[in-house]
């Protein structure tokens, strides 16, 4: 039996500012880039996942996705975003599959709808975090999370327990960013947890947050009139902080000192313990040299791309 593919995208992104923090309801600022996963689902005899079969105890965000799913699905995925590497692939994964499973059921979800989708399958998947790297990879371009005095249109809240996410769209800056891979795999929700422990157990540790906090409004700050250097000085600033936090690696913070004399300013991105590291250079390729040379591959990344969207079948 064939049946009718559906297939959707969704970009990978990385925090500018304000990871970890996010998590506390503070303020964030990410940006979609031009790595990006497609999934395709077709109704199957059985589960498979690119020609394998599917092991749902260890695909959570499959399985939470497919909850309502009474029959066997086959699922294909190609993906540019590094896996595990803080560049919201598993945010990605889901905002496409929930997409792509809402046209399979003739009930598209609304931008709002899939945020609300692709955040369960990650708390889902992982137990804690914030809503915005599901809010990145849904909407694209750029986005603020509690942003003080944000000017961007609002474009939803999300709500869970006594925390509250307040999304604005924020215009992707024309400003050269370059990534760094450590290659590192590290999980994003044992991060968080550990970030979670050390603020349960020391005021320290929340005043480090609400360090981050300060550091991602003067960021966003610069970042509205343009202010290349003191964005840059806010990244690094930032970088320390996280890693007072306990969240950097002597990778990372080996990428990130070589970026250095060539960036406004770099630090990691996303849960850290590995994955990546981000520069803002007006020298990408030198900054892509420092990187490998400490053994991390680079990727000179585009900001600006669309979210979550729908591919029809071009038949
Ligand atoms: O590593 P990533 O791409 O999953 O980013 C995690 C960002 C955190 O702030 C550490 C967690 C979160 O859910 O906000």
């Amino acid at each position: 039996m064939t049946s009718e593919w559906f297939t959707a995208s969704a970009p990978g992104k990385f925090v500018i500012l304000g990871e970890h923090a996010v998590v506390y309801g503070k303020p964030a600022i990410v940006l979609a880039i031009d790595l990006r996963i497609a999934v395709s689902i077709r109704r199957s005899g059985r589960n498979l996942i690119n020609g394998d079969h599917v092991d749902f105890r260890r695909q959570p965000h499959l399985r939470y996705l497919t909850r309502d799913v009474n029959h066997a699905l086959e699922f294909m995925t190609s993906s540019d975003i590094p896996v595990g590497s803080g560049l919201g692939s598993s945010a990605a994964l889901s905002a496409a599959l929930g997409l792509a499973l809402s046209h399979q059921r003739g009930a598209p979800l609304g931008e709002k709808e899939l945020v609300e989708e692709a955040y369960n399958a990650e708390l889902f998947a992982q137990g804690i975090g914030s809503p915005m790297d599901a809010s990145a990879c849904v909407h694209g371009g750029g986005i603020s999370v509690n942003l003080p005095n944000a000017t961007g249109e609002h474009l939803w809240t999300v709500t869970r327990g006594d925390r509250t996410w307040d999304v604005h769209d924020i215009e992707a800056p024309d400003m050269t960013f370059v990534i760094g891979s450590t290659g590192i795999k590290a999980p994003t929700g044992p991060l968080v947890a550990k970030v979670r422990r050390y603020r349960d157990r020391s005021q320290f540790a929340v005043d480090i947050t609400d360090d981050i906090e300060q550091v991602t409004i003067q960021g966003g700050q610069a970042l509205a009139r343009n202010d290349v250097e003191e964005l840059g000085r806010m990244m690094t600033e930032d970088h320390k902080l996280l890693s007072i936090l306990g969240v950097s690696c002597r990778e990372l913070n080996k990428m990130v000192n070589a970026a250095l004399p060539y960036s406004y300013g770099a630090k990691l991105t996303g849960a850290g313990g590995g994955g990546c590291m981000v520069a803002l250079t007006d020298e990408p390729d030198k900054v892509c040299k420092a990187i490998r040379s400490r053994g991390g591959t680079p990727y000179i990344v585009k900001t600006g791309v669309p979210g979550a969207m729908f591919h029809p079948d071009p038949e």
